[in-house]
């Protein structure tokens, strides 16, 4: 079950084709944010999947429960592997997503919940938000929220991934970004780990954006990541 994402944060579906042809043969577990679907829509997603890539597709959607609910059952058509949506939305949208995404089969991708994102510190989501609670308590809450639902798992900061598991059970799903090399620039996350240490903490999956995208050569940077992590 574990494995590595590559986060294709490009705008467009030439710079993205570019940088996978460099992967040739191999097929390695893509995530397509809002910027590429925004700039290419669906078909970008229907390309990566003919090319022979799985899907994680983070669209993080937070709306009323029927929109949701309907918006999910159109993005269940494209039949990506993993996808997501805020667990702020409550407990009764993310039902309202799990309805949507379920084909008449009873099939469907796996769905995860964002708890707090990680570029929100515990004193604005205290100040702003108005949520009194440590922002730990918050995670842990929320997570157990997307459980309660249905959900998979949540996407989370490697460093939280361990009290997840530990609150909502081993089999629930963590996805986390902030991955770096030990001897890589870490840019703008604050809260990171290495590959090898994530497989440490245990969690299912890591999402890896520029220490595989930036790198002068990514193969070898996408091969690194899973040495240490899958091994
Ligand atoms: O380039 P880098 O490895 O930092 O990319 C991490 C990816 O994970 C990006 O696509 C970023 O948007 C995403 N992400 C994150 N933190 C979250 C949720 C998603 O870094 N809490």
């Amino acid at each position: 079950m574990k494995d590595v994402i590559i986060a294709c944060d490009f705008s467009s579906k030439q710079q993205t084709l570019e940088f996978l042809n460099k992967f040739h043969d191999q097929k390695p577990f893509v995530k397509i944010g809002m910027e590429l679907f925004y700039a290419e829509g669906p078909e970008i997603v229907r390309e990566l999947k003919r090319r022979g890539h799985r899907i994680f597709l983070d669209l993080k959607l937070h709306d009323i429960p029927n929109t949701v609910k309907k918006s999910m059952a159109v993005l269940s058509n494209l039949n990506v592997n993993m996808t997501n949506v805020h667990a702020a939305g409550t407990i009764e949208m993310m039902k309202a997503a799990i309805e949507g995404l379920t084909k008449p089969d009873g099939s469907r991708p796996i769905l995860l919940a964002v708890t707090q994102l990680t570029s929100t510190s515990e004193s604005r989501m205290q100040s702003e938000l108005l949520i009194n609670a440590s922002i730990n308590d918050t995670i842990v809450h929320y997570a157990q929220n997307a459980r309660t639902a249905g959900l998979d798992g949540v996407v989370c900061s490697p460093l939280e991934a361990g009290m997840v598991k530990k609150a909502c059970g081993n089999k629930f799903i963590t996805v986390t970004p902030g991955i770096r090399f030990a001897d890589n620039d870490t840019a703008d996350q604050v809260r990171i780990t290495t590959p090898a240490k994530a497989r440490e903490i245990g969690t299912d999956f890591i999402v890896v954006g520029r220490p595989i995208t930036t790198a002068a050569n990514p193969q070898d940077a996408y091969l690194r990541c899973c040495t240490e992590f899958i091994k």
